[in-house]
């Protein structure tokens, strides 16, 4: 293999450039050249691709974003979008491709090199932490380390006013963001998708808490559960609280990426140019039990990773 190329696609993950960084100097430690895809699959069918030196990736890996650019792609999704960017690995002369990102990602991959026998390797790079395969995706510890300022902050205005808010993260349809954040971030009460809530309960544990001294109360609600203005509302209907909602949107995904996300893109990044260099055809990088390991693509799409129970049964227990 004497030229890779690489991506980013779907929503950005901080770490991500510290993942590129790690493909690009890995990639020419071992004798390749390393082409960079701007834009993800919209750019490789376009034929947007440049070469990476060593210094294309200076003082890129406490950055958030990613220096290649991301999209999500509609084109690719199409039997003629995938022909078109494998022409144009093919004119580049790129002979594997390291993909970054999440399930969509992984997604666009595998299809790709079942249609045309092109190796790839995924490494998984998303704040939702929803892809298999790996316990943690690069840009999730920024992403909840993030939320958790922002509640924070939000404690010292709520304590001030003695405030009920609703915090609403990301998270798409899983709760991974909410529940760490809101463990973390000491929430009073945390909804998730994964399990269903009564919210005249909500109400009552707030009430709860406010008899017995709280002077705030902080609800964290995954995106996938429900508008937090309209939750709020219903809790403001329900007790009577001043009840806000704060939405803390894209916020989430920027910044610098904190010291586990740089370390685990650096050696995520690193593993799947040994992978792609060992002759793997399909495989995706993980982060399981501590160690790196990868799996087939299709075995890290079928896994569905499992919210920790135990957890969000001691966040309850512990914010009474
Ligand atoms: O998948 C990452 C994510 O940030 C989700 O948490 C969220 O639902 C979605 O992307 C938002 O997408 P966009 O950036 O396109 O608004």
């Amino acid at each position: 293999m004497r030229r890779i190329g690489v991506l980013t696609s779907g929503g950005d993950a901080p770490g991500m450039n510290a993942a590129i960084r790690a493909i690009v100097r890995k990639g020419i430690y071992e004798g390749c050249e390393v082409w960079g895809i701007k834009r993800g699959f919209a750019g490789l069918i376009e034929g947007d691709i440049v070469p990476l030196e060593l210094g294309s990736v200076a003082d890129t890996i406490h950055r958030g974003g990613t220096i290649l650019l991301t999209a999500r792609s509609q084109e690719f999704m199409t039997e003629e979008g995938r022909r078109e960017a494998f022409a144009s690995l093919h004119r580049a002369g790129i002979e594997g491709l390291i993909g970054i990102g999440g399930e969509g990602t992984f997604r666009g991959l595998l299809t790709f090199h079942r249609e045309t026998g092109f190796p790839v390797i995924g490494v998984p790079a998303t704040i939702d932490n929803d892809i298999g395969g790996t316990d943690y995706a690069i840009g999730f510890d920024t992403a909840v380390n993030n939320v958790v300022d922002a509640i924070n902050k939000i404690r010292d205005t709520a304590t001030s006013h003695e405030r009920t808010f609703v915090v609403e993260v990301m998270g798409r349809n899983t709760g991974f963001i909410a529940l760490t954040a809101g463990l973390a971030g000491g929430a009073e009460s945390i909804l998730l998708p994964e399990f269903p809530f009564d919210i005249e309960a909500v109400c009552q544990r707030l009430m709860r808490g406010i008899r017995r001294g709280k002077r705030h109360s902080i609800i964290v609600v995954a995106e996938g559960v429900g508008s937090a203005p309209a939750i709020a509302q219903e809790i403001k209907q329900r007790t009577g609280l001043e009840t806000k909602a704060i939405i803390l949107g894209h916020i989430q995904r920027g910044g610098t990426p904190t010291v586990f996300d740089r370390v685990l893109a650096s050696i995520m990044g690193a593993r799947a140019v040994e992978l792609l260099l060992a002759g793997e055809k399909r495989a995706a990088v993980g982060l399981v039990g501590g160690e790196v390991k990868h799996c087939d693509l299709e075995e890290a799409l079928r896994t569905t990773k499992k919210i920790d129970e135990a957890a969000y049964k001691l966040a309850e227990i512990l914010a009474i």
